[in-house]
């Protein structure tokens, strides 16, 4: 069976560049791609599901992505996948030390459902030192992320620190 469709599963606390050459790179390969929010991540979110999910959905119509879903979900996320009916799940990969967590959650993932293949894709290079939390600490202090993601992320996190 060839893989037409996939999910892009992820914290998105907010979104940033980096998840949006994802994206971009994923929507090349796939037909359909569904973006889901993790309601309840590992670490304690800055946004609520609803506003990371808002705060997704406006970044991608300001980078001009359309057709992605954005969807929330709770509990496990092949669940999710299977109840989207998709074929695989989709992660990016910034440097060597996102290696070992994203090696445990694909074979965890693949004996929970061997069906759904968990795919890869490498980020560009001038985001490969970017994440959420970069993002959120350099914008509580004052510094500039118009390199680092979208404007409406810039305002939600100006309206969330002030
Ligand atoms: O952006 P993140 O925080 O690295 O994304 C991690 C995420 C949300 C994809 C992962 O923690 C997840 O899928 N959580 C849901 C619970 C689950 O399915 N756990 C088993 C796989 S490790």
């Amino acid at each position: 069976m060839r893989l037409s469709n996939a999910i892009y599963p992820g914290s998105f606390d907010p979104i940033t560049y980096g998840h949006i050459d994802i994206v971009r790179r994923a929507t090349r390969l796939f037909d359909d791609l569904v973006i889901a929010v993790v309601a309840n991540p590992r670490k304690k979110p800055l946004f609520s599901v609803t506003e990371r999910v808002r705060i997704t959905e406006k970044a991608l119509a300001e980078c001009d992505i359309c057709g992605v879903k954005v969807i929330a979900y709770d509990g496990l996320l092949i669940d999710c996948a299977k109840s989207h009916n998709v074929q695989a799940i989709v992660r990016g990969l910034r440097a060597n030390s996102d290696f070992d967590y994203e090696f445990q959650m694909a074979l965890t993932n693949r004996d929970l459902d061997s069906d759904i293949e968990t795919v890869f894709f490498m980020t560009a290079g001038c985001y490969s030192f970017l994440s959420s939390s970069i993002v959120k600490e350099v914008k509580r202090f004052g510094g500039e992320i118009k390199s680092f993601a979208p404007k409406s992320v810039e305002q939600a996190l100006a309206h969330k620190f002030e």
